[in-house]
């Protein structure tokens, strides 16, 4: 990494954003100028271990060399059109996401709340138009403590209430039981059930692993009972627990899945709703979209993301340093640690309240040269970027020892 161009201190720039920048954040006190691979660089050009890899969107680190070339040879080229016309790239990157998942359509957005969001029209209009729901009458049936977005429906059917307080009316045709609890779904789900949408793993609730059986009970129980099973791999998927998908785990393929954050290299927003046939087949022109999903560099960068899945690296590496990941936070439990929750690359760290919260925690790593992000006042989680080497991850397990003792 070269020298940063900013002239402006980081405290600066930090007090910059005060009056002008909606204060919907509380970010960690460091300004990134710079990154590479595993490191971010600061403005002081002061460097940082990632390990938070943006929530799972650079699971193929920063500015990955194939991703950035792939980039770069399409914003030469084409960048956008509108799906009122085609691009020639969207084809290729359709067929083999498709491939890649086991499943048959794909339908291209943004973020991942608008993949959310769409996954619920979807399923509502299968309802309606395969099931034989009576008019407006489909349910989904959710976990509680879920995390899928921020849109107004998608909190509408939050348990977390700072995600909800102010922003009602809410939308209605939601059923919340509780995670990892199949008696509670089978209790649910009735003839007006369109579907089941789960997070594999909880991410924003401390990388929550069900029980061994409960992915595979939700796949038997949503066939037998005639829903559609989403599965919303937004985080936990492309690689991040060492295979492709979380659900992979318990060989489960969902009838709909959601897809987002890594699917754009972290490059640009890329998500998706990957399904079977019978269920995207439903949409008809007119009836759903957006002027940027499926954009040329978007199918440009996501088709190469594909291609480095393909290879089955990233999922390798995710399995094998998760054991470095594992044993590193065992040695730490009783010393500042009172438990954690690991698959892959990715870990919920409960800290003990005695040392600190997982903002302080956090503050302390940053001094350290780690970046990671706390949640529910005293986990945090750890999800490097996929790339990281085992030297590197040991060193973040070093620096948590450290801030915790
Ligand atoms: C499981 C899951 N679904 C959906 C989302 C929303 O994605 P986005 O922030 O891109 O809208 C997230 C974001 O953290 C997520 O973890």
């Amino acid at each position: 990494m070269s020298a940063p161009a900013q002239t402006r201190s980081s405290a600066d720039l930090i007090r910059a954003e005060e009056p002008v920048l909606a204060h919907n954040y509380h970010p960690l006190p460091v300004v990134v100028a710079r990154a590479e691979g595993t490191w971010v660089e600061d403005v002081e050009g002061r460097r940082y271990l990632d390990m938070l890899a943006g929530y799972s969107a650079l699971n193929f680190g920063h500015r990955h060399p194939a991703l950035i070339e792939a980039a770069h040879r399409q914003l030469d080229r084409l960048t956008l059109t509108s799906r009122a016309f085609h691009n020639d790239r969207l084809a290729e990157f359709a067929q083999r996401l498709a491939e890649l998942t086991c499943l048959d359509m794909v339908l291209p957005m943004n973020t991942g709340a608008e993949a959310v969001e769409s996954g619920i029209k979807v399923a509502r209009k299968w309802a309606y138009e395969v099931k034989g729901v009576p008019a407006d009458r489909a349910t989904i049936v959710v976990a509680a403590e879920n995390f899928h977005g921020r849109t107004t429906t998608i909190v509408s059917f939050s348990t977390d209430e700072t995600a909800r307080q102010g922003f009602g009316p809410f939308t209605p045709g939601f059923r919340i039981v509780p995670y990892n609890d199949l008696a509670a779904l089978e209790a649910a789900v009735d003839e007006t059930t369109a579907a089941v949408l789960l997070e594999p793993i909880q991410g924003e609730a401390g990388v929550v692993v069900p029980d061994e059986g409960y992915l595979a009970g939700v796949r038997e129980l949503t066939r037998r009972k005639g829903c559609l099973f989403i599965a919303d791999e937004i985080q936990s998927g492309l690689g991040r627990t060492g295979r492709t998908l979380a659900v992979e785990h318990e060989s489960v393929v969902p009838d709909v899945l959601l897809l987002g954050k890594a699917l754009g290299g972290g490059i640009v927003p890329v998500s998706a709703v990957v399904a079977r046939r019978e269920v995207l087949g439903v949409l008809r022109p007119g009836e759903h979209g957006s002027t940027f999903g499926g954009n040329p560099l978007a199918a440009a960068v996501g088709t190469a993301v594909v291609e480095l899945l393909e290879t089955g690296e990233y999922q390798r590496r995710a399995t094998e340093l998760g054991v470095v990941l594992r044993g590193g936070l065992a040695a730490l439990v009783g010393k500042g640690v009172l438990g954690f929750r690991a698959r892959g690359l990715w870990a919920g760290v409960d800290i003990d309240p005695a040392v600190g919260t997982g903002r302080e925690i956090g503050e302390r790593l940053l001094r350290e040269g780690v970046l990671v992000k706390d949640t529910h006042g005293s986990t945090i989680r750890l999800a490097p970027p996929l790339t990281i080497t085992s030297e590197e991850l040991e060193g973040a397990l070093g620096a948590l020892e450290k801030v915790l003792a």
